[in-house]
């Protein structure tokens, strides 16, 4: 397994692992002087595009931003999220993760589990491919928003199918949306860091959608602490430029040829 990856499994309860989203170059250039892992997220579909969920984003399109990802990044691990419909079976997985890994040379990818894909990540792991696991409100596969964990069937069911992620190989796990206790209890039990979404500070590291965290998205969840409301600062930017326009104020002089 990759150096930057062997690394990243020694963080496990000695540094807090951070992680951010990132769908552009840009972005992915102020992200890297930062952050651990850099997640090509398939939160995509709903910041950026405007979707209403992650349902019709296409692998392609996800291909492109990556692409434009790598680029601004030197240091970070890049983590591609495989979108829904591309890791159905084995053999289309494995399809998909071969032209992400050409095209985009990402460092690992990351798929969803619906508590039965398992040995998908393992062959793709047998294949020396970096997979992250995620757990919890998985999106790409519940369609409606609830909690995870909060009752004890709930989070018997949640350690079993995070150990068998981990048995299956995967080198850390993302628990979006779970409960305290059982995100505690996860943590505890798992040999791989957990990366945490909503899911309480007892988690070996945090992501956020990094649009979010901004304000850029407009979506503010009660797990997303807003850090800036970016759309204010460019509506600002927006608006000088509007008035300078109208009154004749730009272009002057000095951005004339
Ligand atoms: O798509 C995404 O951004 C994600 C994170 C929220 C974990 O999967």
């Amino acid at each position: 397994m990759k150096t930057k990856i062997l690394n990243l499994k020694k963080f496990k309860s000695k540094k807090k692992i951070i992680c951010l989203t990132a769908y552009s170059k840009p972005f992915a250039k102020i992200l890297d002087n930062y952050c651990d892992i850099i997640l090509i997220g398939d939160s995509m579909a709903t910041a950026f595009y405007g979707m209403e969920n992650t349902s019709n984003l296409s692998i392609e399109t996800m291909i492109n931003h990556g692409t434009s990802v790598k680029k601004g990044s030197k240091k970070s691990i890049i983590v591609f999220d495989m979108p829904i419909n591309s890791y159905r079976n084995i053999n289309e997985a494995k399809r998909n993760v071969r032209k992400v890994l050409n095209k985009v040379r990402c460092d690992a990818i990351k798929i969803e589990s619906n508590g039965r894909n398992f040995n998908i990540i393992n062959s793709l792991v047998k294949l020396n491919i970096p997979v992250m696991g995620h757990i919890g409100y998985t999106p790409q596969f519940k369609k409606k928003f609830k909690v995870q964990g909060l009752i004890k069937k709930e989070e018997d069911k949640l350690i079993e199918e995070s150990l068998k992620i981990q048995s299956a190989g995967a080198f850390s796990i993302v628990l979006e949306c779970i409960s305290q206790r059982t995100a505690k209890k996860i943590t505890e039990t798992l040999k791989i860091p957990t990366i945490g979404i909503g899911s309480s500070r007892y988690c070996d590291g945090q992501i956020l959608v990094t649009d979010d965290l901004l304000g850029l998205s407009g979506f503010k969840p009660k797990f997303v602490k807003k850090y800036i409301n970016i759309q204010e600062v460019i509506k600002k930017a927006i608006k000088r430029f509007s008035d300078d326009v109208r009154k004749n104020k730009f272009p002057l002089k000095e951005h004339t040829f």
